[in-house]
């Protein structure tokens, strides 16, 4: 089959929602500064029956940096001798959340390493404990992979959503970023199953990680196209010195923001998060993260002692403020291109009938 046009590949992905792999190929490999314009204003067109200008704010909550796994470009993997390790209290998360719903959050983040020291039993209770404190609130996990009976633990304790991006639906562009011992196909076991079980699922990628090419981004589109998650976080790779690839270069934002709209072309309902990456490579990132079709921002609430230490790349974006003026600066950058940041759980929307 001999793939179109790329104009006419995005009219086909906007009639149909779905394309070949060759297609993905040519219509991810055809990038032009126009023809990203003309898939972001499609995007838009797409988001606007579902979610008008509302931006959808979660509240991040980075609760420990301690890792088993040793992902080549993840800065807190395990072999990372020279990151300080910190873990959050109970009490510490839990005023976190405070702050954050004093302020309008509804939905909370809690994303951490792979740290064994969070045993099923210590998250169980944290959930619970914010469950029964803010009933309103959605919470959502971002803790890696874990055996079926401890995510359905975690479901029967009250979690609403959990975080998982599959980093590359390649097997060989997988173990090029991974150690021997994570694999693409556990990786993908673990989230068929928490859809199964009833979480709403995020799965993603980063753009322009070592190994990554047309193909094998053609693929991760191919993936999202297949499994359907509710949410996709995407964002720039971009390097940490004491990583092996330390000296590979960033993810491109242009391409980024391309996808971005790719995928809301593709998904229309799906929540889609301006990352922390891209407003860490471009200025006005997480503004052009919403022109292109993104509708959710995850500002953080960690403590400003911990926010330096969760250093997953360089460079990471904080604005050294209080979570308050953040929020209020946000508010106002949004408002200013025509958004509007809106105060509730942010569920996906219903599909269509
Ligand atoms: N650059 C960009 N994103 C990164 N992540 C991890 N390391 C980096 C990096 N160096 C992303 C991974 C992970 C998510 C929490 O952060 O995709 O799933």
């Amino acid at each position: 089959m001999i793939p179109g046009h790329p104009t006419q590949l995005l009219q086909k992905l906007s009639r149909e929602h779905r394309l070949a792999p060759l297609e993905w190929e040519a219509l991810i490999g055809g990038y032009t500064p126009e023809l990203a314009a003309q898939a972001a204003e499609l995007a838009r067109d797409f988001r606007e029956p579902f979610y008008g200008k509302k931006i959808f704010i979660r509240g991040l909550i980075e609760f420990t940096n301690y890792c088993r796994n040793d992902c080549l470009y993840c800065g807190i993997r395990r072999s990372n001798r020279n990151a300080p390790r910190y873990r959050l209290n109970r009490e510490e998360i839990l005023s976190c959340c405070e702050t954050g719903w004093e302020l309008g959050f509804r939905t909370f983040v809690l994303q951490g390493g792979e740290d064994p020291w969070f045993t099923d039993e210590r998250i169980c209770e944290l959930v619970r404990a914010i469950k029964k404190r803010w009933p309103e609130c959605a919470v959502t996990l971002s803790i890696g992979e874990r055996e079926e009976e401890s995510y359905r633990k975690f479901r029967e304790a009250g979690a609403d959503r959990y975080l998982l991006r599959h980093e590359t639906a390649d097997e060989c562009h997988y173990r090029r970023l991974h150690p021997p011992e994570l694999s693409l196909s556990h990786r993908l076991d673990c989230l068929r199953t928490l859809k199964r079980l009833g979480f709403q699922t995020g799965a993603g990628f980063m753009v322009g990680s070592p190994g990554q090419t047309v193909g094998t981004l053609a693929k991760d589109l191919v993936f999202l196209q297949e499994f359907q998650p509710d949410m996709v976080g995407i964002g720039p790779f971009l390097p940490h010195h004491d990583t092996p690839f330390a000296g590979e270069p960033a993810g491109s934002g242009e391409l980024t923001l391309y996808l971005l709209s790719l995928i809301r072309i593709l998904l229309p309902q799906v929540l889609l998060p301006a990352t922390t990456a891209l407003g860490t490579l471009l200025p006005n990132g997480r503004e052009q993260g919403m022109l292109a079709g993104a509708n959710v921002v995850m500002p953080n609430l960690s403590p400003e002692d911990v926010r330096d230490k969760y250093t997953l790349y360089d460079n990471k974006l904080h604005s050294g403020s209080e979570a308050a003026e953040g929020l209020r600066r946000l508010q106002e950058s949004m408002a200013a291109i025509g958004y509007q940041v809106v105060c509730d759980r942010g569920d996906r929307a219903k599909r269509q009938p």
